[in-house]
């Protein structure tokens, strides 16, 4: 039963400029009818042709969200992307996509990307009764750029808990690595909500997370959507963007070439 207040979210997270996975998991959303608020996880841009349209459809439909990586430094016109890169190839093409995005953007997309907090604070019961606080990060509590990967320890879990001081029937929900896990250490759910624009587990439909909160013990539902990725594909190849990006799209992150 649901309490009076919002309580089933839409989490998407890590589109990067991939403005047909995004329409394609908001129609998703719409056709389900029983989701009460969406907030996206950050990295709104980099890597495929429609940065603009990105932020452009957030701003029309009212989506909350935080900052990526990839949009602070964006926003700040710091060096780098602040992406990983686990070979010379993909530190190149990592510049790439971080030029192409930095030229592409308009003034207020870059003004729109600066505004974004670094995290939120959710708390549908208001805090004024005991209930489930939400919060959003895009990589870790610490850092934007930290990859929270399956691989982290429960110690390395409660920590970042800690740093926001949650406590068992919370969730935190973060993105940045592209690859969607779930896991409850002391009774805090932790979810990594996978990416909608750019997966990178090897399934290339778009990913994004049910949460709901309504009777407060969280269910978790990771959601995966077919998409036009062709049409994505033709913007990226329309943009002259490397092929390279075209094939990360097609396998989901593990194109042969260049590793995952
Ligand atoms: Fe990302």
């Amino acid at each position: 039963m649901y309490l009076s207040c919002v309580m089933r979210y839409a989490l998407i997270s890590d589109i990067h400029a991939n403005v047909q996975a995004l329409d394609a998991v908001l129609a998703e959303i719409g056709v389900r009818g029983e989701v009460d608020a969406t907030y996206h996880l950050g990295d709104l841009v980099g890597y495929s042709s429609n940065p603009n349209e990105v932020v452009a459809r957030l701003r029309d439909r009212g989506i909350a969200g935080i900052a990526g990586n990839y949009d602070s430094t964006v926003a700040t016109d710091y060096k780098h992307c602040g992406c990983k890169s686990e070979s010379a190839r993909q530190e190149e093409l990592a510049h790439v996509s971080y030029e192409f995005t930095r030229s592409a953007v308009t003034a207020a997309t870059k003004h729109f990307l600066g505004g974004l907090p670094f995290s939120l604070d959710l708390r549908p019961s208001g805090g004024h009764t005991a209930g489930p606080r939400l919060v959003l990060v895009h990589g870790t509590p610490t850092l934007n750029t930290l990859y929270w990967t399956q691989d982290r320890s429960d110690e390395f879990c409660l920590k970042m808990a800690a740093v926001v001081g949650l406590k068992s029937g919370d969730v935190i929900a973060f993105g940045h690595t592209h690859k969607p896990w779930q896991r409850i250490v002391d009774g805090i759910h932790f979810v990594n909500t996978g990416s909608v624009g750019r997966p990178k587990d090897g399934d290339p439909r778009a990913g994004y997370v049910l949460l709901d909160l309504g009777d407060g013990t969280p269910r978790i539902e990771h959601v995966r959507v077919a998409y036009d990725i062709e049409a994505t594909i033709a913007g990226v190849r329309a943009a002259g963007l490397p092929d390279d990006f075209i094939e990360f799209l097609r396998t989901g992150g593990q194109p042969a070439a260049v590793g995952a």
